[in-house]
């Protein structure tokens, strides 16, 4: 088994217990209704802003890290970190713009809806606290190249989750996609960079075989994370 097959099958209990979460099934099966979808795609997007934000920050600061610390494959994975990180500039805007839209869909309905900017102001719940200690955790750490398993794991949510999540709401929500700007572009443009993940890790890991572990901590904690904070926005919006 090459390193990088060792980290898919070491991930597997982590993305099993993603992808078999009550919450995570319920936000892509019809059963959840049209109008408690919209109530957690609100949430999702007003409490998304602070994990999405800061990715194009810590995707640079790790890779500069990455450089710092030097060494056999750590190099040449800090400079391709710091080039792809443009590519996750400005992502939480979208979710800003969506939740304005969708909180606008909600009152042109009549249904009562919440003030976008009293739901941006939200407190941070745990798990986005967590998720956000664990970037700045890599970051400052011994193992600051665990970033990129971080980035993969997440980046692969958009192909499964986040395009079950999107064919729902476009469904249920009868959307041209207007509401769907995160989700949307998120199912296209992860495609790739999930596949320079998958190439960056492969390349590392066979450079550094040792790693493996810190990656593998690294991406389940960051699906764990994630899996909580899903839970946590559907507890939030009973309708
Ligand atoms: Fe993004
Ligand atoms: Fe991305």
């Amino acid at each position: 088994m090459t390193t990088i097959e060792s980290y898919e099958s070491a991930l597997d209990p982590a993305r099993t217990a993603f992808a078999q979460d009550p919450s995570v099934r319920l936000v892509q099966d019809p059963a959840i209704g049209e109008t408690r979808l919209e109530s957690f795609l609100i949430t999702f997007n007003a409490l998304g802003v602070a994990m999405t934000e800061p990715v194009e920050g810590w995707i640079r600061r790790a890779g500069q890290a990455c450089v710092d610390t030097g060494g056999s494959g750590t190099t040449e994975l800090g400079e391709a970190l710091q080039k792809h990180a443009a590519g996750e500039a400005d992502h939480h805007l979208m979710m800003i713009s969506d939740l304005r839209a969708l909180c606008d869909r909600r009152t042109r309905a009549g249904r009562p809806a919440p003030d976008p900017d009293d739901m941006l102001g939200l407190e941070w719940p745990e798990p986005v606290h967590r998720y956000r200690e664990l970037h700045e955790d890599v970051i400052a750490g011994d193992t600051p190249f665990a970033q990129i398993a971080i980035e993969n794991e997440i980046e692969l949510l958009s192909l499964g989750f986040g395009a079950g999540m999107l064919d729902n709401a476009r469904t249920l929500l009868h959307s041209d996609g207007s509401e769907l700007s995160f989700l949307d572009e998120h199912v296209s443009l992860d495609v790739g960079h999930t596949a320079f993940n998958k190439r960056q890790m492969a390349g590392f890991l066979s450079e550094r075989p040792d790693a493996l572990e810190p990656l593998v901590q690294a991406g389940t904690a960051a699906l764990d994370a994630y899996r909580a904070f899903v839970g946590h926005c559907l507890a939030l919006s009973p309708e």
